[in-house]
């Protein structure tokens, strides 16, 4: 399943219904997680109506007993408040956060990894990346969400591409099972940032993938924060044992983005969205806008032409 829609909702709170369930495992990638994490609002809450719970605590009400089993490794959706559905209808892609959707239970098994393929190990890992360091640069941060997200990174880069260069490294697997569970616990703390509400939009309007849209948009964001996020950045070079000793805190910065690069280019990620038309700007623009303005406390805001500006560099020319 690729972006959940409320759709699949529907389908699975009528098979909760007719079967009298009450409890609900989400097994799967983190679409599959936020499938059932709607699907759990939706039994609790009787109607399939969610754009009433878009934003920040409009649930407020007991989900049935919930436990997510992922078998990616990234989403961190089996460690987060937030379920991201996509309206069938409108298309438009929204966040539903709400402590209420915190699953009681999740089972981490790297058994679950080995067969993943290798452009979703990619995508996944990517995403959990992402998570630790948009929450990592957020101004909301707190002591502890910035120590998982470092550990999460310095997880990530010993495992990521050992789980992708071989898939059946069950120790790479696992590892990266718990760096995802870390970055998970850091962003549903501190929040992601504009990465995130930009691949949104683009999820939304072609369906791209949500590992793969974070990954590419990833290091045009952290060039275009520049100066203001370079002694942060530094920081995370050095976690990422990217760094010399030596090296200025510009020079670190600039070092950290080039291996985020890097370890895109080794797995095949890509850089540029095919999909992307002059037309379509925009509305991704405006999207994006909405999303992280005023929610995400990110270190630089965007106004919607930076945003517009941003997806420019995204096309392919
Ligand atoms: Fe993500």
């Amino acid at each position: 399943m690729a972006n959940p829609t409320t759709e699949n909702i529907k389908e699975a709170v009528n098979v909760y219904n007719e079967q009298n369930c009450d409890g609900i495992i989400g097994f799967g990638g983190g679409s599959a997680i936020d499938c059932a994490k709607g699907t759990g609002i939706a039994a609790a809450k009787n109607t399939t109506d969610f754009s009433r719970f878009k934003g920040v605590l409009k649930v407020r009400k007991k989900l049935p007993y919930f436990v997510a089993v992922p078998t990616t490794a990234g989403t961190g959706s089996e460690a987060t408040i937030a379920a991201v559905i996509t309206d069938s209808e409108t298309k438009e892609k929204y966040a539903i956060i709400d402590t209420k959707l915190m699953p009681d239970a999740a089972v981490l098994d790297p058994e679950l990894l080995l067969g993943l393929p290798q452009h979703m190990t990619a995508f996944s890992g990517m995403d959990a990346l992402t998570h630790a360091v948009e929450a990592y640069l957020n101004r909301s941060n707190t002591k502890q969400t910035k120590m998982l997200s470092e550990e999460a990174i310095e997880l990530i880069y010993d495992n990521l591409y050992k789980s992708y260069d071989n898939g059946q490294d069950i120790q790479a697997r696992t590892n990266m099972q718990r760096a995802s569970y870390f970055a998970g616990k850091a962003f549903t703390r501190a929040y992601v940032g504009n990465v995130h509400a930009m691949a949104h939009a683009l999820g939304a309007r072609y369906n791209v993938q949500h590992g793969q849209a974070v990954s590419i948009i990833l290091p045009y964001i952290l060039e275009e924060y520049g100066e203001a996020v370079h002694g942060k950045l530094a920081h995370l070079g050095d976690i990422a044992k990217v760094t010399e000793e030596g090296d200025s805190i510009e020079v670190k910065a600039e070092k950290f983005i080039e291996s985020i690069k890097e370890l895109n280019t080794k797995m095949d990620v890509g850089t540029k969205f095919k999909e992307l038309k002059n037309e379509d700007l925009k509305s991704l623009a405006d999207a994006a806008y909405r999303e992280a303005n005023p929610l995400y406390p990110v270190p630089v805001m965007f106004s919607k032409s930076d945003f517009i500006r941003m997806y420019k560099q995204l096309m392919v020319s």
